[in-house]
């Protein structure tokens, strides 16, 4: 038996547990959100695939009513506001930090041994504020933003080799910003065989570019960020907790040492399993990779200054 809870019924929580529903990854699903009859009616529609989808999990929609999300395994963040087009994510730190620090308290009183996947904007320094004011243990906050990028990077690659998608590989590191992300083109590879040596140089770095903005785009396109796949990624990040599946999930993780950092959360590849984040795999990076790290690590500790500077930790 397993229980999730997903917090903002917005476009990413409703479409998260929407995955979550029709690919049965837990038994229980409470979609909670302050909105009243969002949550409710966003479960409901989900409720009414099941008969058409043949799933058997249960989707409870609920106001504010933290009570009824406890004793969950998982819960997934989602609130704030998502970007609108120009935006960059880091600008959602003033409104959003305070948000995800309310609802991240709530959710720790009902359900204190529960693993948070943080999906909120600014990803990488919500999940440090998560994990700073709740004095969790770095196996149970997850930042889920290298999920994201990992899968838009494998996109761009199957897009560029007119191959399916599952056959590729491909971890995108560093933060989840427009220029923070670090695609790592040098190890992605088709069934194997190294991408560098199947497409030309310029179309390497189309790709990563392309991946790089990846959200940025769907923002033009939208109007507002994109949803189908953050929620979907978010998802991925509960199954390998709740199915103790240990994938290697590129996710924000908080370091303490590993890649030469401390005291920041940050994305790497890590082993997700029922324990939350279980391991924290180093790779032998490059210089040109490791300097491209250590620009992102200042980038994201500067993005970490504003929550001190704000008072929240
Ligand atoms: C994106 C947002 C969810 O990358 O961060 O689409």
């Amino acid at each position: 038996m397993s229980k999730v809870t997903v917090v903002g019924a917005g476009n990413v929580g409703a479409t998260c547990a929407n995955v979550l529903a029709v690919n049965e990854v837990a038994n229980e699903v409470i979609l909670i959100d302050i909105k009243e009859g969002l949550a409710e009616g966003k479960a409901m529609d989900i409720m009414q695939t099941a008969q058409l989808l043949g799933f058997d999990t249960v989707v409870k929609g609920v106001t504010n009513d933290y009570a009824q999300t406890a004793n969950s395994d998982v819960v997934v963040v989602t609130s704030g506001l998502p970007r609108k087009p120009g935006m960059s994510r880091e600008e959602l730190i003033g409104v959003n930090a305070g948000i995800v620090k309310s609802v991240t308290q709530s959710i720790l009183k009902y359900s204190p041994n529960t693993i948070l996947i943080i999906v909120s904007n600014p990803m990488d320094p919500m999940a440090y504020l998560s994990l700073k004011t709740l004095k969790l243990p770095r196996e149970r906050v997850i930042g889920m933003g290298g999920a994201l990028d990992s899968s838009r990077f494998k996109y761009f690659i199957s897009q560029a080799l007119n191959c399916n998608a599952n056959d590729v590989d491909g971890l995108v590191i560093g933060g989840h910003g427009d220029t923070t992300m670090i695609p790592l083109a040098r190890l992605a590879t088709y069934k194997g065989i190294p991408i560098t040596t199947l497409l030309p140089v310029a179309k390497v770095e189309e790709i990563t570019q392309s991946t790089m903005v990846g959200g940025a785009t769907l923002t033009g396109l939208l109007g507002t960020s994109a949803w189908m796949a953050p929620g979907a990624a978010a998802s991925q990040v509960v199954e390998s907790i709740v199915k103790d599946q240990k994938k290697m999930i590129v996710c924000a993780a908080y370091l303490d040492g590993e890649y030469n950092m401390k005291d920041i959360t940050i994305g790497v590849p890590v082993i997700i399993g029922r324990k939350g984040i279980e391991r924290i795999v180093e790779l032998d990076l490059n210089v040109e990779e490791k300097a491209k790290l250590t620009a992102s690590e200042a980038a994201v500790r500067a993005t970490n200054k504003i929550l001190s500077d704000m008072n929240l930790i």
